[in-house]
């Protein structure tokens, strides 16, 4: 049930658009103006007394609630810490009746997830779960559940379920913000018109992938490359990262762009692939000095940026566009040409896309 795709990865791929409205319909008002978030039994009070958020999850979800982190802490004001869900309950977190525990798992069977919603419930948090399979056992255990509508990923590396990620991760900020009052119903409706416009974005992107073929042949044979990116970039830098490890056995590493030159660049050498993302405008500036830092090294710059950012041309050897967007959505965009260039890679090295040596779809073990 490939669909005349050779992989069920680069099928997953192509269904975002689809799956983005899915996991985004009913939960928008009709007039954008706010999130009808109808799942979630949390009321308006006890939204208005949360106090600290956690967020956990392993691998791709964990990245997907790193983004989360941005995202909540901009639009709500309300601190926001990110674990991963094996290391969670082992710090032993300062966790209270007023803290709100997220948890984010593609499959709701992850052992060590499920682990850190138990310990959640252990000392009185309450849990929401974002979850694509119903009725599994986060499903079930969790107080709420916000699902992402991404249907069965059956590719190990996951894709369309981190983007519906990302779109529950906007929902939930904008729904708290709008309750918490942090912010203007403009700049909601502004957020949200443009979020209704991402799945026909990421299908404008997908549209035309022959760059981004051309690049993976380009590049296929090198055993290491680099993600940078600054803010939001850098957290879709990790999962970029992630993808090219997990499927194309191509050593990779992803580094907050400012980070470099407290060690790193010393491993940047002539011909390096570094892949540069500069989607934020806030950020843009101190983003292309990095890349002339590496530049200089002899590194081939592939930039992500959004159309429009012509600084981008002079650094890079290539860029690759994303449409334009509100600055705290790009991640759902910016991830597209990163999961095709970890796709085309591993295919030109001829790996086993779906099945990646060593791993499973769903981990149960601790
Ligand atoms: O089912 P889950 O979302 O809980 O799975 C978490 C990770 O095992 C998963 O995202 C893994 O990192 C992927 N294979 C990455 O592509």
């Amino acid at each position: 049930e490939k669909q005349g795709y050779e992989h069920f990865m680069l099928k997953e791929i192509f269904e975002q658009p689809k799956v983005l409205r899915d996991t985004v319909r009913g939960r928008i008002s009709d007039d954008n103006s706010s999130v009808l978030l109808k799942d979630i039994s949390l009321g308006r009070e006890e939204i208005k007394k949360i106090k600290k958020l956690f967020i956990t999850a392993c691998g791709t979800a964990y990245h997907a609630g790193v983004v989360g982190k941005y995202v909540i802490e901009k639009l709500v004001r309300l601190p926001v810490e990110v674990d991963i869900a094996s290391e969670y309950r082992y710090r032993d977190p300062i966790i209270d009746p007023d803290s709100l525990v997220i948890v984010i798992s593609q499959s709701g069977e992850t052992a060590d997830t499920l682990a850190a919603l138990r310990e959640a419930h252990r000392k009185g948090a309450r849990v929401i779960a974002v979850t694509n399979v119903v009725d599994s056992s986060i499903a079930r255990e969790a107080d709420d559940v916000i699902y992402t509508w991404a249907g069965p990923e059956i590719a190990v590396a996951s894709t369309k379920a981190y983007t519906t990620q990302l779109i529950a991760m906007y929902l939930l900020a904008l729904y708290f913000a709008e309750i918490r009052g942090t912010l203007q119903g403009s700049e909601i409706n502004e957020i949200l018109t443009s979020l209704r416009q991402v799945p026909g974005q990421v299908q404008e992107m997908l549209n035309d992938t022959a760059q981004i073929q051309d690049f993976a042949g380009q590049y296929a044979r090198h055993e290491n490359a680099f993600f940078i990116g600054r803010g939001l970039d850098y957290t879709v830098a990790t999962e970029g990262a992630l993808k090219l490890k997990e499927i194309s056995y191509i050593h990779a590493e992803a580094y907050a762009a400012g980070e470099l030159k407290h060690g790193t660049l010393a491993l940047i050498v002539e011909n390096m692939p570094v892949v540069a993302l500069a989607t934020q405008p806030a950020l843009l500036e101190k983003m292309i000095s990095n890349i002339k830092e590496v530049h200089a090294r002899g590194a081939s710059i592939i930039g992500v940026a959004l159309e429009g950012i012509a600084e981008m041309e002079e650094v890079s050897e290539k860029v690759i566009y994303i449409p334009r967007t509100h600055p705290v959505l790009t991640s759902v965009l910016t991830v597209v040409p990163l999961q095709l260039l970890a796709y085309y890679m591993a295919v030109a090295r001829g790996c086993d896309v779906d099945k990646p040596r060593n791993l499973a779809k769903a981990v149960t073990v601790e």
